[in-house]
């Protein structure tokens, strides 16, 4: 540790966690911002995005990148509901490869769809965490779809393709699916002003921002949840949040473990990127960033069985603004998408 401040600040973070002691003095001094920019390190081990983790068994190459992109666009793997869709069809590069509505068709309950943007750092994938890598995901979905199709798997400009990444002309969904996380590998969002700032640019974030960030380590304590790198825990919590509506019965995580603890927990999403990919939470019930901090200024919903973390906030009209200066400082650079050309014969 480079200096003296990390530890009290982490003691008194720890402090703060553990005892959990309101705090309703919202005043944020100067003082407390000057000790914020001394940190070396974070509570909660937030930090810059590092180098995106590969498995052995998948490496990335650019022809592989370059075959998922064109089955991430492919309708003819027939996905969806309708059986006409590709991925791009709910994970739009122009919406941060998310959509703007609250919910669409990817599991037995209509969830919200994820950004796909630093879904790479995932240690489980989906809002229930029943998947538990980039190719299984793929994997799961392409089976669904070539159970009705099978026409991408005849094409010889995919079987040409095949042949270079893999070395073997014939198109497995196993294969499709390594393609198709390889690409999403690439979909990472690095240079946010917050990394700058954690990179030791103290004037990457306006001084708003800094009191967010305060506010979200401290007073918010939004950290005890939303940590590390990809400010997730990959953990599940029951937030209480509202149904949309009486048929909205999502019993979240329970559906996966059967463990009556879990009803109603859904995985923390990471918040990179969010000012991006409104709607929020599971089932895209808020609009906007303003609405999801209302919710947890009032401590979340009121359910059996909600985390203990969960309590009022007591935040003021300015911390609440600050707080939101500071998740939209979490806006990375985003990966350029071109359309690549699909193989018709
Ligand atoms: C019809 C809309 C739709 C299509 C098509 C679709 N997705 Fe999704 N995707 C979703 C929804 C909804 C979820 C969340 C479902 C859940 O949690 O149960 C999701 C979740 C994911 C996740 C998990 C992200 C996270 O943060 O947990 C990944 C990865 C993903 N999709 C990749 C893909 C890929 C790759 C394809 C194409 C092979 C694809 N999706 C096609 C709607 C869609
Ligand atoms: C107890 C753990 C926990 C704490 C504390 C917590 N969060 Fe969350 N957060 C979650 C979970 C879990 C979800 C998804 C909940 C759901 O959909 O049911 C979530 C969702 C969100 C979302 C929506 C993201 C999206 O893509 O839909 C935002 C924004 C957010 N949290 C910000 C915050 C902020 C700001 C704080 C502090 C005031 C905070 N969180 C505190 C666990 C937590």
């Amino acid at each position: 540790m480079k200096n003296g401040l990390t530890i009290p600040i982490v003691i008194l973070v720890g402090g703060f966690l553990f005892l959990n002691p309101p705090v309703t003095e919202a005043q944020i001094s100067k003082s407390d911002i000057e000790m914020l920019d001394k940190l070396s390190r974070f509570p909660g081990d937030l930090g810059p995005l590092p180098k995106v983790p590969v498995p052995a068994d998948n490496p990335q190459t650019p022809d592989k990148v370059a075959l998922g992109k064109m089955l991430f666009v492919d309708g003819r793997l027939s996905l969806g509901p309708d059986r006409k869709s590709s991925c791009l069809t709910c994970h739009i590069p122009e919406k941060a490869y998310a959509t703007d509505h609250p919910t669409d068709i990817g599991a037995k309950d209509p969830r919200n769809s994820p950004t796909l943007l630093n879904a790479a750092y995932n240690k489980r994938q989906m809002w229930d965490g029943r998947l538990p890598s980039l190719e299984a995901q793929a994997l799961s979905l392409i089976k669904m779809g070539l159970a009705v199709s099978d026409e991408i798997t005849r094409l010889r400009g995919y079987k040409e393709q095949f042949n270079k990444v893999f070395g073997t002309e014939e198109v497995t969904a196993e294969n499709m699916a390594k393609a198709i996380a390889a690409f999403e590998r690439t979909l990472t969002t690095p240079n946010s002003p917050f990394d700058r700032y954690a990179q030791g640019d103290k004037s990457a974030l306006s001084e708003s921002e800094k009191r967010g960030l305060w506010v979200f380590l401290l007073k918010g304590a939004c950290v005890q949840c939303h940590r590390g790198i990809n400010f997730t825990d990959d953990e599940f919590h029951n937030l209480g949040v509202p149904p949309r509506g009486p048929d909205d019965k999502d019993p979240g995580r329970f559906g996966i473990t059967q463990k009556e603890e879990d009803r109603g927990r859904f995985k923390t999403p990471g918040l990179r990127n969010v000012a991006l990919t409104p709607p929020y939470m599971h089932n895209g019930v808020f609009k906007t960033l303003e609405e999801v901090i209302e919710f947890y200024n009032k401590g979340g919903g009121d359910v059996p069985g909600k985390s203990e973390r969960m309590r009022p906030l007591n935040l003021t009209d300015e911390e609440k603004k600050d707080l939101i200066t500071f998740l939209k400082a979490l806006t990375g650079e985003l990966p350029p998408f071109i359309p690549p050309t699909l193989p018709t014969e």
